[in-house]
């Protein structure tokens, strides 16, 4: 790959939301973005207006994880992988003791499970490149609140995965937590509160930015606490 060849980036769930605001962002800087989501028809209209390569499909089923592959493959390589799809798991939430266990699986898979998936089919790619990694995390992963039992046990699983594979590959690999934002899913969270004095998620952007940017060493990071460099006119 040359200087001028651009990069290539995948983040998963890319039609809302902070990985919509990220491949806007990155799209805008010049990269080749390609994201998903299930919803085809959201996808198309939130891509709308970019170069972005949207490929509907759920990360969760093989053969959309293998379109996805083959895509990256047709692009000549990968230089970022943000794995940001994410669920809450059923609706309201609530206790442990109440979820079903296929329900308890589901939010593993698509969380966790997955997602890594998708990690082990491109890793090779991210290797050619030197690439680097981010899942987008919670602070959920690491705290313990009512109601968020599978949605943080799965955070916390893709942390664990995210950061051995930074240590197995010797890859920049970050898990992000970006942070309340005022999206689908935080709503989702908080039925009937009015979730206005939240963050946009495009004010998370400029964090990751500045972490890809800046490449710290591995680990988890607060999204909130990477700086970012202040423009000089
Ligand atoms: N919002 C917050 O306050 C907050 C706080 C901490 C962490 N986070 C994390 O930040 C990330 C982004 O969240 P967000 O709030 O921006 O969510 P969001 O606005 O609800 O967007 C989620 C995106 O993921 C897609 N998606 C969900 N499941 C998918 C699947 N199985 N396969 C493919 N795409 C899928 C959704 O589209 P479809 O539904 O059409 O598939 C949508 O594009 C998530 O990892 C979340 O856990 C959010």
């Amino acid at each position: 790959m040359t200087s001028n060849t651009p990069r290539t980036a995948l983040i998963t769930g890319g039609s809302s939301g902070l990985g919509l605001a990220l491949a806007r962002a990155l799209d805008a800087g010049g990269w080749v973005v390609v994201t998903d989501a299930r919803d085809a028809d959201r996808l198309a209209a939130a891509l709308a207006g970019t170069t972005v390569h949207g490929v509907p499909g759920d990360v969760a089923d093989a053969a959309h994880r293998a379109e996805l592959t083959h895509l990256v493959a047709e692009l000549g390589g990968l230089d970022l992988l943000v794995l940001c799809s994410s669920t809450l798991g059923p609706l309201p939430m609530r206790p442990i003791a109440e979820l079903e266990p296929e329900q308890i699986d589901e939010v593993l898979r698509s969380n966790a499970g997955a997602p890594v998936s998708l990690l082990v089919a491109l890793t090779g790619h991210l290797h050619a490149r030197g690439g680097t990694l981010v899942g987008i995390s919670s602070d959920a992963a690491v705290s313990h609140y009512e109601t968020w039992g599978a949605y943080g046990a799965s955070k916390a699983a893709l942390d664990h995965f995210v950061l051995t594979w930074g240590v197995e590959t010797g890859l920049p690999a970050y898990a992000v937590d970006p942070g309340d934002m005022r999206t689908p899913m935080h709503q989702d969270a908080f039925p009937g509160e009015d979730i206005s004095d939240r963050p946009a998620p495009e004010t998370v952007v400029p964090h990751l930015l500045a972490l890809l940017g800046q490449r710290p060493p591995s680990g988890r990071y607060v999204a909130a606490d990477v700086a970012v460099p202040v423009e000089v006119a």
